[in-house]
């Protein structure tokens, strides 16, 4: 029998992961299906385990489930557990477990296909939701000099800079707070204008326009077709690249891939494809 795998979210219908998981499958000969899951916003527990029942092998979470995720998930991985978040649940017989891939492939992203390392660098990253928890402790394992963390909720924001104090140079500020500061990387962890399709709304967007130091790169976690909203900002305001999060959604998947079969995927020809 095919095994079954799926993206849960809300909204879904834009959701890559099924063309992704598709061509690694193909790629590396694994007899398997992977679907789009639209949960409720209520419903995400119900859902993951109605999918259980009906044969379900593995599921990848997105928004805005990743906090849910790690709560369903009975059994996690040490890198899940640091994060707080899951954005990947394999299926063990009698309950979930869970990991995060998030941060390995936004890392691996980085480093291995836009050549950028964030080692000695100056960070910012904008929320502190679910995408937010998992890329923290992967980045800060990269040595940059500074970590800043903004968010629109500033207890949220504090809450994880304490959570990652052990992990390396973190601190939170308001995004009233960043003032003049620049930093070299800045990475858009939030979930504003996910559904945009207007540019106009980039110029809403609400941070200061001077957080790009020189040769600056900007990284949307969010990914499109088009440019995204803050790809768009980023470039109006001296980012020297700015890009979306679609190498980031091919290398989680890879590990994601991987955790549930036993092979990592060769990345390139399917960040080819999909572009
Ligand atoms: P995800 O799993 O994608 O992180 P989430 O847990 O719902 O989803 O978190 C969404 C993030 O986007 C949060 O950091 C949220 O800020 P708050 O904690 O203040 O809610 C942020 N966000 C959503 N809409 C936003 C907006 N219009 N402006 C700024 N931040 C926004």
């Amino acid at each position: 029998m095919t095994d079954r795998y799926a993206v849960i979210g809300n909204p879904i219908a834009h959701s890559r992961s099924p063309e992704i998981h598709a061509a690694f499958a193909r790629q590396t000969g694994q007899d398997m299906s992977y679907e789009r899951l639209l949960a409720p916003l209520d419903g995400f527990a119900a859902t993951a385990m109605q999918f259980a029942r009906e044969g379900g092998r593995g599921a990848n979470v997105t928004v805005p489930f990743k906090l849910e995720a790690f709560t369903l998930a009975r059994e996690r991985s040490g890198r899940a557990e640091h994060a707080g978040a899951c954005n990947t649940l394999a299926w063990r017989g009698a309950h979930w477990y869970g990991d995060n891939t998030d941060g390995v492939g936004l890392v691996r992203d980085l480093t291995v296909n836009l050549d950028v390392s964030p080692a000695g660098r100056d960070i910012l990253v904008l929320g502190a939701g679910g995408a937010g928890h998992g890329i923290l402790g992967p980045l800060l394992a990269t040595g940059p000099r500074s970590l800043v963390i903004s968010n629109r909720t500033a207890a949220r924001a504090e809450e994880l800079a304490r959570l990652f104090a052990a992990d390396g140079p973190i601190a939170a500020r308001t995004f009233a707070e960043l003032g003049a500061q620049r930093f070299d990387l800045v990475i858009d962890a939030t979930s504003a204008n996910l559904t945009a399709v207007d540019h106009a709304d980039a110029t809403a967007l609400p941070w200061p326009e001077t957080v790009f130091a020189p040769g600056a790169l900007a990284y949307d976690l969010k990914y499109a077709v088009e440019p995204t909203p803050f790809v768009h900002w980023a470039r109006l305001h001296g980012a020297a690249r700015a890009v979306d999060g679609l190498g980031m959604l091919i290398e989680q998947a890879a590990e994601s891939f991987l955790l549930w079969r036993g092979v990592r995927p060769d990345t390139a020809p399917v960040f080819a494809l999909l572009r």
